[in-house]
């Protein structure tokens, strides 16, 4: 019988997990044995108790909860120290970051243990629900209004009063993806004056269909990749950006930045001349704060104030709302493990060939497997090659 096992999150303040009792419920009916960490859904009240009711081993000690694992279920990647603990083959599954974490990679190679990246999984509509970078984007677009709201010393509606009539606020929203749109859907819903770009132009129809505006900015050609991504712009492009979005920014009340680029460092997008042409008062929150930043000055885990301007950068943007950022991630683990149950002997089935798992699966059998990752591992190899050869 396949074991699964869900380890509680160590990172410092998380409060998510990767399973619900709701979940272990649903891994039970598909034949699986299912072992949680003691107090895993601590942080989100929901006790051990509830787990083992819905059938769940509880194991206070994580060594050995993750020697006994066929599949480790998390949110964030286990240490490079826990791989330790972990029998050959057997596989992981989490957010990865194998673009940046090459250490880590190279250890799993080593180690030959069998890795899922939830950030690689193919953004195709056979994925939807397994899409933890669109479930946790979308509640981070939630978040991010209510963090800039409750800074901004004004309401977001417009107030029609004896006492006077209170304007609405403006809200522009630079990045109309996953969490832009639900950043614009949500500031629309609390009833500010939304304008969005971006500079994939074919979003401009579902900023409409929100109510808000598309700040019209002509950039040439920008296009985007096979799975929908933004591509880089020149320099060119960013300077005529800047340029023709500063007036809007400077009469804005509140500005959320989401602009990412896959695989890359986001672009800066506002600099601080800019942030110093807006009111005193108003407020920025930067989505992109912990890998960079799309905004000059702003500090990943803090907020600031800048010439009166409040820089929010807190990011870890779903944990703000814990619970149901857990409901989501944990229904998208369970998807793809669902998705490729073998029920005749109770595993999961590795296909490399299948679509979605050639997207997602890191490595598998001491190699990097993945197509969009091999070429550079393969140039790190040559480059400490060469280094070892000089
Ligand atoms: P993301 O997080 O990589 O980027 C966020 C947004 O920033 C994107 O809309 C991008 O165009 C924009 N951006 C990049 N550079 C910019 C700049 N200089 N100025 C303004 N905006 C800039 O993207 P996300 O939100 O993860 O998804 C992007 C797209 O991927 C979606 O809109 C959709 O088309 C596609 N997608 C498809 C899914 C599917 O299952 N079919 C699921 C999720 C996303």
């Amino acid at each position: 019988m396949t074991i699964l096992v869900f380890p509680a999150e160590l990172k410092s303040q998380e409060k998510r997990c990767a399973v619900l009792p709701v979940n272990v419920k649903a891994y039970k009916l598909l034949g699986a044995t299912v072992q949680v960490q003691a107090g895993i859904g601590a942080a989100i009240h929901v006790t051990d108790e509830e787990y083992a009711e819905a059938g769940a081993d509880i194991v206070t000690s994580r060594s050995e909860l993750l020697s006994n694992a066929d599949i480790v279920l998390s949110l964030h990647k286990l240490s490079v120290d826990e791989l330790a603990h972990l029998k050959p083959s057997t596989m992981i599954v989490s957010y990865l970051d194998p673009f940046n974490e090459r250490d880590f990679v190279t250890r799993l190679c080593d180690k030959h243990i069998t890795s899922i990246s939830m950030e690689m999984i193919p953004r195709i509509s056979r994925c939807q629900k397994m899409d933890a970078l669109s479930s946790q984007a979308s509640l981070a677009g939630y978040v991010m209004v209510m963090q800039a709201a409750n800074q901004l010393n004004n309401v977001l509606p417009m107030m029609m009063t004896p006492a006077g009539t209170l304007k609405p606020a403006k809200v522009f929203v630079i990045g109309a993806g996953v969490a832009g749109l639900q950043a614009i859907a949500t500031a629309k819903r609390l009833g500010a004056s939304v304008t969005a770009f971006d500079t994939r132009t074919v979003v401009a129809e579902q900023v409409h269909s929100l109510g808000a505006k598309f700040l019209d900015i002509d950039l040439g050609e920008t296009g985007e990749t096979g799975q929908g991504y933004a591509q880089a712009l020149t320099p060119e492009q960013m300077q005529i950006q800047q340029r023709e979005q500063a007036k809007c920014i400077a009469d804005s009340d509140i500005v959320i930045t989401t602009a990412q680029l896959f695989g890359r460092k986001p672009p800066q997008l506002i600099n601080l001349p800019t942030v110093e042409s807006m009111q005193a008062g108003s407020v920025i929150v930067d989505m992109a704060a912990e890998n960079g930043g799309n905004v000059e000055g702003s500090i990943a885990g803090e907020v600031i104030t800048h010439n009166g301007v409040t820089i929010i950068g807190t990011g870890s943007w779903a944990n703000g709302v814990a619970k149901h950022a857990t409901q989501m991630y944990a229904n998208n683990l369970f998807n793809l493990v669902s998705e490729f149950w073998h029920k005749e002997d109770n595993t999961f089935s590795l296909d490399l060939e299948d679509e979605v798992q050639s997207g997602c699966i890191v490595t598998y059998q001491g190699q990097v497997v993945n197509a969009m990752l091999q070429s550079i591992y393969a140039e790190n190899h040559s480059s400490t090659d060469q280094k070892e050869e000089a």
